[in-house]
């Protein structure tokens, strides 16, 4: 336990350190609404989310080849995203935190996936509604979140798409693919 705080402590600037313990209480909470019995997990993996967040491009980069993990050319467009699957390795042979649950979640964090779990969602949501940010649709989302997981993350994802879209930045494929899946999801929820 000490070597897990101090990690954390060596690895995230205190602004950062505070973010993180804002999506474990709020992961903590929204799992024990949605998912009970993993209460403490989400807050674990909400406090870990961000740890490789401050490393340097080439850092992350280096780390998952060695890993065996495969970078595509989007990834390398925009490598502030690889600090979600470098995060998951990194507490997983690092920390020596050896599930899987929270390895998906960490991974998933910052573009999700199609089929993603309640954690997955629960970390993804809980780093958009934690105390710290501070954003028009925060409130609504928070909201959302609490009451349909599914909801919240088609809310999040089609937030980020008009913020990207009305900043005319590029949009990673997999953000659409998910969001479509969300979509569909959601319908299904509607047709019943
Ligand atoms: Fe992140
Ligand atoms: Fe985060």
């Amino acid at each position: 336990m000490k070597r897990f705080l101090q990690l954390l402590q060596e690895n995230l600037s205190e602004d950062r350190l505070s973010h993180s313990l804002g999506v474990a209480r709020t992961a903590f909470y929204l799992a024990k609404k949605h998912l009970p019995a993993k209460k403490e997990k989400a807050f674990l993996a909400g406090i870990a989310h961000d740890i490789a967040r401050e490393w340097p491009a080439e850092r992350m980069i280096a780390f998952l080849k060695d890993k065996g993990y495969d970078i595509t050319p989007e990834d390398k467009l925009n490598t502030v995203v690889l600090h979600a699957p470098a995060g998951a390795y990194f507490i997983r042979d690092m920390l020596r935190i050896y599930d899987e649950e929270i390895f998906n979640a960490v991974s998933r964090h910052t573009l999700g996936a199609v089929g993603m779990t309640d954690l997955d969602m629960i970390i993804f949501l809980a780093d958009l509604i934690e105390p710290g940010r501070n954003f028009a649709q925060r409130q609504n989302l928070l909201i959302v979140s609490f009451q349909d997981l599914k909801r919240g993350m088609l809310l999040a994802l089609e937030n980020t798409l008009e913020y990207l879209t009305k900043k005319n930045k590029t949009v990673d494929s997999r953000t659409t693919l998910v969001l479509n899946y969300f979509r569909e999801e959601v319908a299904k929820k509607d047709s019943i």
